[in-house]
C-alpha cells in the first residue's frame, strides 16, 4: 500500500473528463506495461548503469529502471512523454498509440500487480459534521462506519481504530496522544492549529490530504510516514517537533511551508518532485535536508534563519524558481551547490550567510538568468 495514488484513478473513472482514460483495465500494470516501456524507450539513457556521455544528456541521478523512481517523478514523465508536445525520447519512436498507453496508465495512478489496492474501509458511512469527544462516541462512531461524510473534531485523546476515509476536513483539539491507525484519506484539510496539549498525532496510514496544517501546538511527533499527495498547502509552524520529520513518501504538495520549528534535527523530503507553490524553510534546526527530485518550484524558495543548516545541496535538482529565491541569515550554511538552478523568475536574493564564501555566491548569480533583482552581500570571504 505504498505510495498508492489509486484514487485518482477513481477519480478519472468516475468523472470520465477529457482525455481520461474510460477504464482502468486489470492488466495495465507496471508489471506488465509500464516496466517494458521504460525500458523500450527511457533506459537506453537513463540508467544508474550509464555515466557521463553514456547518458546520451540524460541529467545524472535521472533514471527510469525501478517502479519508486517512475512514480516519483510521474509529473514529469507525464509533461515530457505523453501528449501531442512529447520530447522523450528526444529522437521519437512510440507511436501515438503507444504514448496514449502510458497516459492511461499515469491516470490510472501507475497501479502494479498486487500493490495498488485500496485500503480496505469497512463498509458503513456517519454523516458529518461529527465530534468525538469521549471513548463512547469513538465507539459509537466504529459501530456505524468508517467513513466520515462531512467534517470531524477530534477531542478526544486516544485511538479511533475504525477511521478509515474523511470526505471533509479533520480538527484535531485534543490533548496527548491521538492514534488514526487506519485512516486514508482526508479529502480537505487535516488541521490542528493552537493546541499546546496534543503531543503526539499518529496516522501511520494516511496517504492523501487536501492539505496539513499544524501550527502553534504542542506536537513534539507527528508520524505521518506513508502521506504521498497534498493537494495543496503543507504547513508545519511553530512546533516543538524533534528527530527527524520524515515525509519521505511525499511526491507533491501545492505549496510548503516548514517554519519555526528548532529542534528538528532532519527534514526528509526525499522524494518531493513537485512545487506547485512556494518553498519556505524557515527557522528550522536542522543540519541537513533530504530533498528529492524537485525540480521546478512555482513560487518563492525561501530559506532563512535556519542556525545550523550546513548545506542545500540536496536542491541540487531545482532548476527553475518561478518566484523569487532567497537565502538569508543561515549562519552555518557553507554551501550552495545547486548545480542545476537555471532560472529565477523574481529576484535573487542571497546576504547575510557569514560562512557563505561569497564567491561561490556570485558564480551561481552570473551562471543564473535572474528576471529580477540581484541582491548580494554580507556574506562570508
Ligand atoms: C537518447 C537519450 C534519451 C532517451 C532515450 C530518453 N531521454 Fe529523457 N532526457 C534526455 C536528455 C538529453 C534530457 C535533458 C534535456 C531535456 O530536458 O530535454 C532528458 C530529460 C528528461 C526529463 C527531464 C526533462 C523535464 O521535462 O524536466 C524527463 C522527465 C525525461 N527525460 C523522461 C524521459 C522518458 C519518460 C523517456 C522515455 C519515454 C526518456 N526520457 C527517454 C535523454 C533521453
Amino acid at each position: 500500500m505504498r505510495r498508492t495514488t489509486w484514487w485518482w484513478g477513481l477519480l478519472a473513472l468516475s468523472c470520465g473528463g477529457s482525455g481520461a482514460p474510460e477504464a482502468c483495465p486489470d492488466d495495465l500494470t507496471w508489471e506488465t506495461f509500464g516496466d517494458a516501456y521504460m525500458t523500450s524507450w527511457c533506459t537506453s539513457c537513463h540508467h544508474p548503469a550509464l555515466q557521463d556521455t553514456l547518458r546520451g544528456g540524460a541529467p545524472a541521478g535521472m533514471n527510469f529502471d525501478t517502479y519508486d523512481e517512475v512514480a516519483a517523478l510521474e509529473v514529469l514523465i507525464r509533461s515530457s512523454a505523453t501528449g501531442e508536445q512529447a520530447r522523450m525520447p528526444p529522437g521519437g519512436g512510440p507511436t501515438a498509440a503507444q504514448r496514449d498507453r502510458l497516459l492511461q496508465w499515469l491516470d490510472c495512478g501507475l497501479p502494479r500487480q498486487g500493490g495498488d489496492t485500496p485500503p480496505a474501509c469497512a463498509p458503513g458511512t456517519v454523516a458529518g459534521p461529527l465530534q468525538i469527544s469521549t471513548g463512547a462516541d469513538a465507539e459509537r462512531l466504529c459501530t456505524e462506519g468508517s467513513t466520515v461524510q462531512g467534517d470531524l473534531q477530534i477531542a478526544w485523546s486516544g485511538s479511533i481504530d475504525c477511521l478509515c476515509r474523511v470526505e471533509g476536513s479533520v480538527e484535531v483539539t485534543a490533548g496527548g496522544t491521538v492514534e488514526l491507525p487506519n485512516l486514508a484519506v482526508v479529502t480537505e484539510g487535516l488541521e490542528v492549529v493552537g493546541n499546546p496539549t496534543l503531543q503526539t498525532l499518529q496516522a501511520p496510514t494516511l496517504q492523501s490530504v487536501g492539505w496539513l496544517e499544524v501550527r502553534d501546538s504542542g506536537l513534539g511527533r507527528l508520524q505521518l510516514p506513508d502521506l504521498s499527495e497534498v493537494q495543496q498547502a503543507l504547513i508545519l509552524e511553530q512546533l516543538p517537533l524533534t528527530g527527524t520529520l520524515a515525509l519521505d513518501e511525499v511526491t507533491s504538495v501545492g505549496s510548503l511551508s516548514l517554519r519555526t520549528l528548532p529542534s528538528l534535527s532532519r527534514v526528509g523530503l526525499s522524494r518531493l518532485a513537485r512545487a506547485e507553490g512556494s518553498v519556505r524553510l524557515v527557522e528550522v534546526g536542522a543540519t541537513e535536508l533530504l530533498a528529492g527530485p524537485l525540480q521546478i518550484v512555482s513560487g518563492d524558495l525561501e530559506i532563512c534563519d535556519n542556525p545550523a543548516l550546513r548545506s542545500i545541496s540536496a536542491l541540487d535538482r531545482v532548476t527553475t524558481v518561478e518566484g523569487s529565491f532567497t537565502v538569508c541569515r543561515n549562519d552555518a550554511l557553507q554551501r550552495l551547490a545547486l548545480g542545476g538552478l537555471q532560472d529565477v523568475a523574481g529576484d535573487f536574493v542571497v546576504i547575510d550567510n557569514p560562512a557563505l564564501p561569497t564567491s561561490e555566491v556570485e558564480m551561481l548569480a552570473e551562471r543564473v538568468t535572474v528576471v529580477g533583482e540581484v541582491q548580494i552581500e554580507g556574506n562570508g570571504p
